[in-house]
């Protein structure tokens, strides 16, 4: 795998008087690893490093991002590549299996999927006991860890052939569960997947036909949302992808390891970015507020104010799938028909964003979740419905990271250590000797 196999030489620390040697591990591409495990017990001290700034937890041959470069390949192949050319599934299938699928392989895997995306009638109960208004990313988080109860014969995570099981019904069922959370909060029937359709088509239908109708959308609505798919299969050791890693390290099985990356994933700094865009350029537009204001308000420490939808960990540039949504945005609104005065907003704020310093110095770019809100609204989704599908995007990266830790014979489960600041030993005091 690694372009260069050489040994790379040990690390010598001094630490005080004392001189450790480190063991590293040769990058294929991209930061090599110091492996700082036996530095507690040769030196008494553990590495401190909130937010992970500078930690692998892992070495692994899913994802790499060169982030000052602004690129992204999944298993080598570039991001702008799989966006022009390939589908999720078979997507899916590169990020778990790690080579490009043949054409049978990849005919047998989406055969599978048909076959599953039925959710029984008592599974589809959790729709109508959560209330409509719940936000759906609950109800998700809720229904994939209801699955690790209506599948038993898939949770042992050490079975190969049950962890299969568990990632084709995961696949398949999640977009049927995503169609049944959206038609509840709007009051409509939930309706079947059909076989024959395809992944993407059966997930529109479901989410949109109306009672008596036929659906039908332009191929581009279909391919735009494939490809946005595709964007967000996989972002190597991001929040939620370290969630189901470090739930999964304790072998927990898949379902309730992904229902962990669905709850980091709804958080407004990681998944829930895409939301909190949409309203923001909304609040932006219904008070009338000049771009050039509102990123004062956002330079402005004292106003807790962020600008959603910029800046990012790792990438010190435009992010590629933020250039590649960016794009995907003014031709489907016009292929669509539809004009939305946010994206003309959007457009203003990153152009004001891009030529301010604060923002210049700090490296902050458009993320792959300025853009997606707007093609998501003009497709006719509602803003709470963008994080699940970010979700129903990321699940191939969740499970083939997850398969990944799960078949390292080096897996440790994880459990990081801490710096004690709290108080030193004291005495209980009776409750009537306390002020
Ligand atoms: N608006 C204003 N200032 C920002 C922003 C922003 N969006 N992002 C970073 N900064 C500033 C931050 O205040 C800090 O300034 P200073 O050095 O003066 O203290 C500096 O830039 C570095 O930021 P940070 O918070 O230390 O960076 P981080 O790597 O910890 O956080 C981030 C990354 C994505 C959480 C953050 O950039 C952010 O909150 N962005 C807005 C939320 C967002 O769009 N999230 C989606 C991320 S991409 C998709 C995904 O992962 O789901």
């Amino acid at each position: 795998m690694s372009a260069d196999d050489r040994e790379l030489a040990p690390i010598r620390l001094e630490i005080g008087d004392k001189v450790i040697e480190l063991a590293t591990t040769r990058a294929s591409q991209g930061n090599h690893g110091m492996v700082i495990t036996p530095l507690l017990q040769q030196t008494g001290l553990v590495s401190l490093d909130p937010g992970f700034l500078n930690t692998a937890a892992c070495a692994s041959q899913i994802t790499f991002i060169d982030g000052d470069a602004g690129i992204l390949r999944y298993r080598g192949y570039p991001i702008e590549q799989l966006a022009e050319h390939s589908t999720f599934l078979e997507v899916a299938l590169l990020l778990m299996r790690g080579e490009l699928p043949a054409a049978r392989d990849l005919e047998a895997f989406e055969t599978r999927i048909d076959k599953h995306m039925y959710l029984s009638d008592d599974f589809r109960q959790i729709f109508s006991v959560m209330p409509r208004r719940a936000h759906p990313m609950a109800t998700l988080g809720a229904a994939v860890n209801m699955m690790a109860g209506f599948y038993p014969e898939s949770l042992d995570s050490l079975d190969p052939a049950a962890v299969s099981l568990a990632t084709v019904l995961m696949l398949a069922k999640m977009p049927t569960i995503i169609s049944y959370i959206y038609r509840r909060a709007q009051g409509n029937a939930l309706l079947y997947p059909k076989h024959g359709q395809s992944y993407i088509e059966n997930f529109a239908r479901m989410t949109f036909q109306l009672p008596g109708e036929r659906f039908d959308a332009p191929e581009v609505f279909y391919r735009a949302l494939d490809t946005l798919l595709i964007l967000h299969a996989d972002h190597e050791q991001n929040c939620s992808t370290s969630s189901v890693r470090l739930i999964g390290s304790a072998q927990a099985n898949l379902y309730m390891s992904v229902a962990g990356g669905v709850s980091a994933l709804s958080g407004p700094l990681h998944g829930g970015a895409n939301e909190a865009v949409l309203n923001m350029l909304s609040h932006i537009r219904d008070n009338d507020i000049d771009p050039k204001d509102f990123m004062n308000q956002v330079k402005d420490r004292r106003s807790g104010v962020r600008l959603m939808g910029f800046g990012h960990r790792v990438y010190k540039s435009y992010d590629p799938r933020a250039a590649i949504v960016k794009r995907q945005a003014d031709a489907v609104l016009e292929a669509l028909g539809v004009k939305d005065e946010l994206l003309d907003i959007a457009h203003e704020v990153e152009q004001v964003a891009l030529s301010d310093d604060y923002f210049i110095e700090r490296r902050l770019y458009p993320n792959v979740d300025f853009y997606t809100g707007i093609i998501y609204r003009a497709m006719g989704f509602p803003a709470s419905m963008f994080t699940p599908l970010f979700a129903l995007g990321r699940l191939p990266g969740w499970i083939a990271q997850w398969r990944e830790m799960i078949a390292d014979p080096a897996g440790k489960i994880g459990r990081p250590r801490q710096v004690y600041v709290g108080y030193p030993k004291r005495d209980y005091l009776p409750l009537d000797q306390r002020k």
